[in-house]
């Protein structure tokens, strides 16, 4: 089977003779119809998480994808073959999902709605899965937050702002000028342009401040904050404060899928309460292409590769 693998000198290229998966127990093989391209793969093929690979001893030969829609092929104990699915797999261990097939726990997936096309589902799970750690663990389900999301319109913004608003939060967001009409249309309450905003200059007080952008610390954050607000940086680490124990901080980390997770946020997909957004679609074999559209600046959702029409 092909999939994506990385080479120390080339970077990310693709390799015609992989050997196809068998699941463990508790896992299903699946026949993978489109996949997103995130950031993850690019940090991944640079050697970001290879302290981790080897500390949880990853042994597959493709490390990047962690979105994916598809069918299922082999039977498990709740899904059976021929199954559409949806689902996001785990950060370091297990199969990635740049390939033709992969294997996956059977916990980690959920019945994709069946309004989407396989293109449509492989641009949801992660920004699902990601908006939810948010809004129902690190907020503990709080409804009517002040919230501020930086870097809005991207992979991972464009589901924050809509579920935002599903547990009533007031969403201002922070996107490039010409996104602003974009996501004002997704549902954000008050848009700034991130061409002419300044956080240390903003009056306001958020009780929760979303950094997808990745340029702010807690530092910056701090007197924009809310009485108990918290800034949720979205790689935190030592220099942005994110690491820190600080009561002013949440600390994000999607490890892995959550099929029911999925399966609630399905019910809001299935009504139009949450729309998938996709900047661009290519052919599996137009990798280098779709890998190359993920430093254009501007971009709004995801880019979906395409394995199975
Ligand atoms: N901790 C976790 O569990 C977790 C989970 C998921 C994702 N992540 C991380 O979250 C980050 C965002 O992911 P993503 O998929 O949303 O990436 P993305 O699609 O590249 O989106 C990033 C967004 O940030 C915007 N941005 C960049 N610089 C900005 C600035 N100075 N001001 C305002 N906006 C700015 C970009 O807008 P322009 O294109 O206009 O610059 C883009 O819309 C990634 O680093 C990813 O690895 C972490």
């Amino acid at each position: 089977m092909k999939g994506l693998v990385v080479k120390e000198k080339t970077g990310i290229q693709i390799d015609y003779d992989l050997e196809k998966p068998s699941p463990a127990t508790g896992e299903v093989l699946i026949r993978v119809c489109s996949a997103s391209i995130n950031p993850y793969d690019v940090e991944s093929a640079a050697g970001v998480y290879d302290a981790y690979f080897k500390e949880y001893g990853f042994d597959k030969p493709v490390q990047t994808g962690l979105e994916f829609s598809g069918v299922v092929e082999t039977k498990g104990s709740k899904f059976n073959p021929g199954d559409r699915v949806f689902g996001y797999v785990h950060l370091i261990t297990g199969w990635k999902t740049h390939a033709e097939y992969i294997t996956i726990p059977e916990s980690f997936i959920a019945p994709m709605p069946p309004n989407l096309s396989f293109q449509q589902a492989a641009a949801l799970p992660l920004g699902i899965m990601t908006s939810l750690a948010v809004y129902e663990d690190l907020v503990q389900n709080k409804l009517n937050l002040n919230v501020l999301i930086i870097g809005a319109a991207g992979g991972i913004g464009v589901y924050a702002t809509q579920i935002g608003k599903l547990f009533n939060h007031r969403i201002t967001t922070v996107v490039g000028q010409k996104n602003t009409d974009f996501i004002k249309n997704l549902g954000a309450d008050e848009v700034h342009a991130s061409e002419s905003f300044a956080i240390a200059e903003s009056t306001e007080k958020y009780d929760l401040i979303l950094d997808f952008s990745t340029r702010l610390t807690l530092k910056d954050c701090q007197k924009t904050l809310a009485k108990d607000g918290i800034f949720v940086p979205a790689l935190p680490d030592d220099t942005n404060g994110g690491n820190s124990e600080h009561k002013q901080v949440g600390y994000l980390m999607v490890m892995q899928g959550d099929g029911l997770k999925l399966a609630k946020a399905s019910h809001w997909i299935e009504s139009n309460d949450i729309v998938p957004v996709i900047e661009a679609t290519y052919s599996f074999n137009d990798y280098i292409k779709a890998l190359a559209h993920l430093d254009n600046k501007g971009k709004t959702g995801r880019i979906v590769m395409t394995l199975v029409p």
